[in-house]
């Protein structure tokens, strides 16, 4: 029996019983270098860009409000419309009083993660046109998670650490109103703009596997919350969003500079990957991980604590000439989450408070034309069984 199977897949994979083009099609694990759609969103080609600026004249010039402003319109406001636009993010920032309860209400153990997906999911309900898929609607809704993601995020963290909820603030900037409902203190100059500039390059990146997700779910003509939902599970795995959180726990059971080299040749030799290295698209470094290294140096410099920068170059400098592989920007965010004062935990919801600008920007692009998401797959299986009835296989 057993050979007769292996002889069947072989004939499988050989194609034979199969429309011949499937099986002489060739196929790419991973979907590595497959063009899957269409986008004006973000491009990766010749340095990365979103809706056609240079992310390091963005992460320079701009603000996280007016990228997600860019991502989600197509275009940069003018004074006026960005000014509405921010108006209306601080209006829509109340989370209802239930949702806050419920997320409080989860057990103690469930990761930040987890709760954050399930609050998503709970807004579902309480928004009565959940099934309208216009694009206006779906802008609306995507202001209100942008505002409200971060005080989901930031009411439970203070509730599990027993620390009174900080309410978002009508007059701070975005980036120092997250960290603010997190920390509970005044936010300096310095941590603002980090934590602005992280957020924008978090914020949009092609084809990824989460966007992708989004996009999958939105292809099937379902609403724009199950696509962020699907986006947010995507997302938390440590290939992708989850790294910045592994990241962390690396630097520290790296412990010390000193222990840095031989910490990361043991790990290479037992084949170990190591969190915040290598990418699917950039075989020659991430530009993002560069930017956010200078404002990890800064604050290293800030705290007067060089030691995990110097920790962190060595294990660069050691994955380089054993792999070639370089930093993505989950490399230096933790680190800077880190020197911002944010618990482990909060690194990859941090991410998220980020990133749903750029799937609601694919949702909206996938929602205004398309075209269900159903690729074939090459099967390897065993073919025409011979099936004997339950009754008589004893
Ligand atoms: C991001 C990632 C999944 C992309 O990988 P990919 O394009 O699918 O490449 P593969 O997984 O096929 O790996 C190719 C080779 O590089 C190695 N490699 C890739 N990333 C590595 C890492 N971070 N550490 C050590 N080795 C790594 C693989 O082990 C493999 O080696 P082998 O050919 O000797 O088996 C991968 O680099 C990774 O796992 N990185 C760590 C997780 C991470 O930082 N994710 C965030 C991405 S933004």
């Amino acid at each position: 029996m057993a050979s007769a199977i292996i002889k069947a897949s072989q004939d499988v994979i050989r194609g034979k019983g199969m429309e011949p083009h499937m099986a002489e099609q060739q196929y790419f694990p991973g979907l590595e270098g497959i063009i899957a759609g269409e986008t004006s969103i973000s491009t990766i080609e010749g340095g990365l860009q979103y809706r056609g600026y240079r992310i390091e004249e963005l992460a320079r010039d701009a603000s996280f409000t007016e990228v997600a402003y860019l991502l989600l319109h197509g275009q940069l406001p003018s004074q006026e419309q960005f000014a509405d636009f921010k108006a209306i993010l601080i209006e829509s920032s109340e989370v209802p009083e239930p949702i806050l309860e419920f997320v409080r209400e989860i057990p103690l153990h469930a990761p930040p993660m987890d709760v954050l997906r399930t609050g998503v999911s709970a807004l579902a309900h309480f928004d009565p046109q959940c099934d309208d898929d216009s694009t206006d609607s779906n802008i609306a809704r995507a202001m209100r998670l942008i505002a409200q993601i971060p005080v989901l995020i930031a009411a439970r963290y203070r509730y599990i650490h027993a620390e009174p909820y900080v309410e978002p603030s009508s007059t701070l900037r975005f980036p120092a109103n997250i960290l603010s409902m997190i920390r509970g203190t005044e936010i300096d100059a310095l941590d603002e703009e980090a934590m602005d500039v992280s957020l924008i390059l978090y914020a949009e990146h092609e084809f990824n596997a989460s966007t992708f997700a989004a996009r999958v779910v939105t292809s099937t003509q379902s609403d724009f919350y199950s696509a962020i939902c699907a986006a947010i599970g995507a997302l938390k795995g440590p290939l992708h969003g989850g790294a910045n959180e592994h990241v962390m726990e690396v630097l520290e059971e790296v412990g010390s500079p000193e222990n840095a080299e031989s910490w990361v040749r043991t790990a290479l030799a037992k084949k170990q990957r190591i969190m915040g290295f290598g990418h699917r698209v950039y075989r020659d470094g991430d530009p993002r991980a560069e930017i956010l290294k200078t404002y990890c140096r800064q604050l290293a410099d800030k705290a007067g604590n060089e030691e995990l920068e110097q920790i962190a170059d060595t294990i660069e400098k050691v994955v380089l000439d054993e792999k070639g592989l370089r930093p993505n920007l989950d490399w230096p965010s933790a680190r800077l989450y880190h020197y911002l004062g944010l618990d482990v935990e909060l690194y990859t919801p941090l991410f998220v408070a980020s990133r749903v600008t750029g799937w609601a920007a694919h949702i909206i692009e996938q929602a205004e034309n398309n075209r269900l998401i159903r690729p074939r797959s090459r099967y390897i299986g065993p073919v025409t069984l011979p099936f004997t009835p339950l009754s008589d296989r004893g």
